[in-house]
């Protein structure tokens, strides 16, 4: 098949990239590589160095490439930096998204984009949220993703496309950028290495929902090839981790008793996340396999460095 992966020189790009590659597919990446890291794509693979938000350069790529399936990862990551510069948020995920998802519907390519279940629902819903919450996102990240949802759907109602959202969990494992939504593992394995203690923002009891890499990847390939009606998911493990336990875990994997520092609560952020997958068991038969305490384990040795 061929594959179209924007964002693959990052973190979960690259581990689908690898995924796609191991399976057979024909595969073409978009980066921009602002923080994708350039030898994750092999050279044998056509690599273009461009921003998803240049709509001339993407429809160029997606008309001559033609890929039937496009994994849409590309993106500002950072809700801090959401916070910090909306316009530059907006810019590389509402516009980028509009760009890929306009081109896929002249090809006929069917778009599988990575959004967010943990910037989503806000704080005061349902635990474990299901899709049918409506956002109230904390933060201008949240936002950007639920609008290039919004694309997507309108796609499949006007255009009969058959995009998917995946709302994702707290993703960590190898390779993980400290910036992203679960960078806390990678900030902690980092310090708990170097024995020094992590800051922990707030009270520590705020939870998250952290999903293991290789889950999230069995996701995305999953979402390529379903058959049914629904087109958003959340992708989560249906349970609250609180950073507490979460420092418990990396301080059990290195066989550490670190304690943390405490500084005060950042914007932008809210209290607490965990989601209702239900929905991806049912339609697509996908749950997370893997629990914090184990996948911290797998986890450590890479991100201790
Ligand atoms: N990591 C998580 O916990 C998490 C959770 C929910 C959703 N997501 C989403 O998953 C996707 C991948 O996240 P990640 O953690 O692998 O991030 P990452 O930063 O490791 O990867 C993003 C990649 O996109 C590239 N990129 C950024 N802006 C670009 C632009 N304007 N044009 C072209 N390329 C650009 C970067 O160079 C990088 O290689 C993102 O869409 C992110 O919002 C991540």
């Amino acid at each position: 098949m061929r594959v179209l992966i924007t964002g693959a020189a990052g973190f979960i790009g690259s581990h689908l990239l690898d995924r796609c590659l191991e399976d057979g597919h024909t595969v073409t990446v978009i980066d921009d590589l602002s923080s994708g890291d350039r030898s994750r794509v092999p050279d044998t693979i056509a690599l273009h160095v461009t921003d998803v938000a240049d709509t001339a350069a993407v429809t160029e790529i997606i008309t001559d490439t033609r890929p039937e399936v496009i994994y849409h990862l590309a993106a500002q990551i950072s809700v801090r930096h959401s916070v910090a510069d909306p316009y530059h948020d907006a810019r590389a995920n509402v516009l980028g998204t509009l760009n890929v998802v306009s081109a896929a519907t002249t090809v006929g390519a069917r778009v599988i984009l990575a959004s967010t279940g943990g910037a989503m629902y806000g704080d005061g819903v349902q635990m474990p949220t299901p899709e049918s919450v409506l956002p109230q996102t904390q933060a201008p990240y949240g936002i950007s993703k639920y609008c290039a949802e919004q694309y997507l759907t309108l796609h499949n109602r006007l255009y009969g496309g058959r995009h998917i959202a995946l709302r994702l969990g707290n993703v960590y494992g190898p390779r993980q950028d400290p910036h992203g939504e679960a960078g806390v593992v990678a900030i902690f394995c980092g310090r708990i290495a170097r024995g020094e203690a992590p800051t922990i923002f707030g009270d520590g009891k705020q939870t998250r929902d952290y999903v293991y890499i290789s889950d999230i990847i069995d996701a995305f390939i999953g979402a390529a090839d379903y058959s049914g009606t629904e087109a958003v998911f959340n992708i989560g493990s249906g349970k609250g981790t609180s950073v507490l336990e979460l420092l418990e875990a990396v301080n059990a994997a290195a066989g550490a008793s670190i304690n943390p520092q405490f500084a005060p609560p950042r914007d932008g952020e809210w209290r607490h996340g965990a989601l209702n997958s239900s929905l991806a068991t049912t339609e697509m038969g996908w749950r997370a396999t893997l629990s914090v305490v184990d996948g911290i384990s797998r986890t450590y040795g890479s991100l201790s460095s």
